[in-house]
C-alpha cells in the first residue's frame, strides 16, 4: 500500500528525513536586476541528514541558528528537477539560508513597466506548480511535505505586494531609501507548490465580506463586475464539501502573459486578465480555483503522477457548482465542450506515443517534466471517473461520501492507491461495479464513460457534424460557438472556414470564440491577411499556454507557417512566462527535429 513512503521521483527529498515544518522568509524584491535577494530560517520536525530542491539558486550561506558555518553538499543538477543541497539539521532542527534567485527563475515573471496596463510601474509574480517554487525559495519541492509560512517582503514603496497568506502588517520603516515592508504569515500548513507571490501596482475592490478583487487600476472595476457571483458560489461550494478553511478568498488578476486561466494559490487565486470577459461566463474558472481550496489545497496529490486527485475531484466540483448556480443546462453544455478538449488532448497524446500519459495514475521517472505531461486528460478523465462513481451509488449517498473523504484527508497528502483503498472502504463493491482499473490504470476514455446529454449542445453539435454554416447562430452563446468550432472536421475544405468569415469571429470579444475560430483556420489551411493578423495579435497579447501552445503547434505544419510562428515568437517571447517559453521552444524543437528527419 502506502505510496507514502515511495521517493517523489520529482524531488531530490528522501523519505524519512527530516521534513520542513517552517519557513520564516525575507525577501527583497529587486525590480533592477530582476532578482530576490532573501534569507529563510528553516526549521524541520527533527535533526538529521535532510535535502532540499533549487533551481538555479545562488546559495550565499547556510548556517545552523547559531550563525554558525553549517557544511552541506550539492547534488548534481538534472535538467527536469534542478539541483540540491543536503546537510545534517543540527540538535534544535533550525537552519539559515541566504540566497539569491537567479533573474531567469523558471517561477518568476518579472515585467517591465512597459507590459503593465498601467505602464507605470514594474510587475512581478510567482508560479510555483509543480516544480517551480524551488528555483525561488530553496525547499522540499515534493507535495508530500507540507509547512508553514512568516514572510517579510521589502518592495519599492508605491507597490504592493500579495501573498497567499494572511497580510497583517505594512510599515514605512524602510521608506528612507524608497521602500516598505509587508508581512505575511499563513499558519495552515502548504506544500511548496502552493507558496505565491506578487508585486505590482494594485487596486482592490471588495465583493463580500470574505472575498476581496485585486488587479490593474484598469482592470479592478471589469473584475469586480465579472466575479460578482463569488459569495453564491462560495455558498454552493460549502453545501457540497463542508466548511471553507482557509478564511479569505481573494483574486488576484494578473497581467496577460500569465501562463494559465488560474492557479489555486491558498486564499488568494491567481486569475489570467482573459476570464474577464464583461459576460460573467467565466465563473467556471472561479468555481474551479475555489474548488481547489478543498480537493488541492486540503487534499493533495502525493505526486505529479496522481494529479487527477488535484484535478479530476476539482472539476468535478466546478460541474457541480455550475449545476446549482446556473442550472444543468449550463453544466452539460460546460461539459460538452470540455469532452472536445479531452478528445484532441487524447488524440495528440496518442498521434505523439505518449498514450501512457493518458492514465489516471500516470507513473512518472523524473525525466518526465510535468510542463511536459500537462493536458486537460487528468481534468476531464478525472471528473469522469468520480462522475460515475457518483452515479453507482446515487448522489444523496455519495453527497455523505464527499464530506467524510475531505474530513478523513484534509491537510494530508494522498495517493491514488490510498484514496482507492477509502472508495473501497466506505462504499463497497463500487470499484468493481464501475471498473475501476479501466480508468485508472487504463489508457483513453473507457467505454463506460457518461454520455453529455445538452440541448444547446446538440444544436451546435448537429450543425458542426453536418459540415454546416449555422444559420441560427444569431441566438448562439459564446459556448456554443466554441463547441461547434472546435467540434467542425478538420478535413474539410479551406472554403468552409472562408464561408465563417461573415461572422468576423477572428475580431470576437470572447477569447474562447476567437481562439477556437483561428484555430479551425490554421488547423483547416485556411489563410487571410486579416486572419494572419489576428493570429499574431492573439500571440502578442497574452501569454495563456491553453490559447498560445495549440496555436504553435498548428504553425508546425510546414515550413512557411514554422517560419511566420518562430518570427512572431521572437517579438512576443518578452511578454511570455519563462513556463510558457520553455513550452514554445519544446514545440518548435520537436518541429524541427521532424523535418530533419
Ligand atoms: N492548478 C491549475 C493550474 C496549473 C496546473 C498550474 C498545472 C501549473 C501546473 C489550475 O487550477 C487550473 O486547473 N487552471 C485551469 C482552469 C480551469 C477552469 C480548467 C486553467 O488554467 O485553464
Ligand atoms: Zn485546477
Amino acid at each position: 500500500m502506502a505510496n507514502e513512503t515511495v521517493r517523489d521521483p520529482h524531488s531530490h527529498y528522501v523519505p524519512g528525513q527530516p521534513k520542513m515544518k517552517h519557513v520564516g522568509w525575507h525577501v527583497e524584491v529587486s525590480f533592477a536586476k530582476r532578482v530576490l535577494e532573501c534569507t529563510v530560517l528553516i526549521t524541520f520536525n527533527k535533526p538529521g541528514l535532510t535535502t532540499l530542491d533549487l533551481r538555479g539558486i545562488d546559495i550565499k550561506e547556510v548556517k545552523d541558528s547559531r550563525f554558525l558555518d553549517l557544511a552541506f553538499s550539492r547534488i548534481a543538477d538534472h535538467p527536469v528537477i534542478g539541483d540540491g543541497i543536503q546537510f545534517v539539521v543540527p540538535e534544535n532542527r533550525m537552519v539559515f539560508i541566504a540566497y539569491k534567485t537567479s533573474p531567469e527563475a523558471s517561477g518568476l515573471q518579472w515585467l517591465t513597466k512597459e507590459q503593465t496596463s498601467g505602464k507605470r510601474h514594474p510587475f512581478m509574480f510567482t508560479q510555483g506548480q509543480c516544480l517551480h517554487t524551488r528555483s525561488f525559495l530553496p525547499c522540499q519541492g515534493t507535495p508530500e511535505v507540507r509547512f508553514t509560512i512568516d514572510a517579510t517582503v521589502v518592495v519599492p514603496k508605491e507597490l504592493r505586494a500579495l501573498m497567499g497568506a494572511n497580510h497583517f502588517y505594512r510599515s514605512e520603516w524602510r521608506e528612507f531609501e524608497g521602500c516598505v515592508v509587508e508581512r505575511w504569515k499563513m499558519q495552515q500548513p502548504i506544500p511548496a507548490y502552493l507558496v505565491s507571490l506578487a508585486v505590482g501596482e494594485l487596486e482592490e475592490r471588495d465583493i463580500t465580506d470574505r472575498c476581496r478583487v485585486y488587479a490593474e487600476k484598469e482592470m479592478v472595476e471589469a473584475a469586480e463586475t465579472e466575479f460578482k457571483d463569488i459569495g453564491k458560489i462560495m455558498e454552493a461550494a460549502e453545501r457540497l464539501a463542508g466548511p471553507y478553511e482557509w478564511g479569505r478568498f481573494d483574486m488576484l488578476v494578473l497581467p496577460p502573459s500569465f501562463p494559465y486561466g488560474g492557479m489555486e494559490n491558498p486564499r488568494l487565486a491567481f486569475l489570467s486578465p482573459t476570464i474577464v470577459t464583461g459576460t460573467g461566463s467565466m465563473a467556471f474558472v472561479i468555481a474551479h480555483e475555489l474548488a481547489h481550496a478543498w480537493t488541492g489545497n486540503l487534499i493533495t496529490n502525493v505526486s505529479w503522477g496522481d494529479f487527477w486527485l488535484n484535478e479530476g475531484w476539482t472539476t468535478y466540483f466546478e460541474h457541480r457548482i455550475l449545476e446549482e448556480l446556473y442550472g444543468r443546462e449550463e453544466a452539460l453544455l460546460h461539459m460538452a465542450i470540455q469532452e472536445r478538449d479531452l478528445k484532441r488532448d487524447m488524440d495528440r497524446f496518442f498521434a505523439t506515443g505518449k498514450q501512457a500519459w493518458t492514465k489516471l495514475n500516470v507513473i512518472l521517472t523524473q525525466d518526465d517534466d510535468p510542463d511536459d505531461v500537462f493536458s486537460i486528460i487528468p481534468y476531464i478523465k478525472g471528473a469522469m471517473f468520480v462522475q460515475i462513481l457518483e452515479e453507482a451509488v446515487g448522489r444523496a449517498r455519495f453527497d455523505k461520501f464527499i464530506q467524510r473523504y475531505i474530513a478523513q484527508f484534509k491537510f494530508t497528502s494522498i495517493s491514488t492507491q490510498k484514496f482507492l483503498e477509502f472508495v473501497d472502504g466506505e462504499l463497497p463493491g463500487v470499484l468493481e461495479t464501475v471498473h475501476h482499473l479501466e480508468w485508472v490504470d487504463g489508457e483513453g476514455v473507457p467505454t463506460n464513460a457518461p454520455r453529455v446529454k445538452s440541448q444547446k449542445a446538440a444544436v451546435a453539435l448537429a450543425d458542426a457534424q453536418l459540415n454546416m454554416v449555422p444559420i441560427d447562430s444569431h441566438a448562439w452563446s459564446s459556448n456554443q460557438w466554441v463547441l461547434y468550432l472546435q467540434s467542425l472536421s478538420r478535413e474539410l475544405p479551406t472554403s468552409h472556414a472562408d464561408s465563417l468569415l461573415q461572422f468576423n469571429l477572428h475580431n470576437a470579444a470572447n477569447i474562447e470564440v476567437r481562439w477556437s475560430y483561428l484555430l479551425f483556420c490554421l488547423e483547416t489551411k485556411f489563410m487571410n491577411d486579416d486572419i494572419g493578423k489576428a493570429v499574431e495579435k492573439l500571440l502578442t497579447q497574452v501569454g495563456r499556454m491553453k490559447f498560445i501552445l495549440p496555436i504553435y503547434r498548428a504553425l508546425t505544419c510546414n515550413r512557411v507557417a514554422l517560419t511566420l510562428a518562430q518570427q512572431i515568437f521572437k517579438n512576443a517571447r518578452s511578454g511570455y512566462h519563462p513556463i510558457a517559453i520553455a513550452q514554445v521552444e519544446k514545440i518548435f524543437k520537436e518541429a524541427e527535429s521532424k523535418s530533419t528527419t
